[in-house]
């Protein structure tokens, strides 16, 4: 599947985005490594601080049915809006696929990619014996 493809995906995913407060609607497609697509959105809360993104929605959604491994993620705000992935998400992202590739819009609706590795480096694990 390419970036574009997974894309698509992440859009038609928005169109259930819970986001009355912020308005701002995202949708993410997660991409398993055997080619399985998983759609999420943000869902928010009326009480603001219990709001989940759209990313974190599509691991938990995934992990709660049976996936782990996922080779690809993206992302996407309406058309205008860029939606890179906010810190928070990308540790939960880390947890699962460190190497990932990340796909979002930019303000001007390109796909820009970055490896998770590079949008997250010096990840907190229990791993690495953190001597970093
Ligand atoms: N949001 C996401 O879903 N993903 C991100 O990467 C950034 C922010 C959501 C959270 C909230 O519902 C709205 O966008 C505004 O912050």
């Amino acid at each position: 599947m390419t970036p574009k493809e997974l894309m698509a995906e992440a859009v038609k995913a928005r169109r259930a985005a819970y986001a009355p407060y912020s308005k701002f609607p995202v949708g993410a497609a997660l991409l398993t490594r055997d080619g399985k697509v998983i759609r999420a959105c943000n869902v928010e809360n009326a009480s603001y601080g219990l709001s989940v993104c759209a990313e974190r929605s599509a691991v938990w959604k995934a992990v709660s049915e049976g996936e782990r491994d996922f080779s690809a993620i993206a992302i996407t705000a309406r058309e205008g809006q860029g939606a890179p992935p906010c810190g928070a998400c990308r540790q939960v992202l880390h947890e699962f696929a460190p190497e990932a590739w990340v796909y979002w819009r930019n303000a001007r609706g390109a796909i820009v990619r970055r490896r998770l590795s590079a949008l997250l480096p010096l990840a907190f694990d229990f791993k690495g014996g953190h001597l970093r």
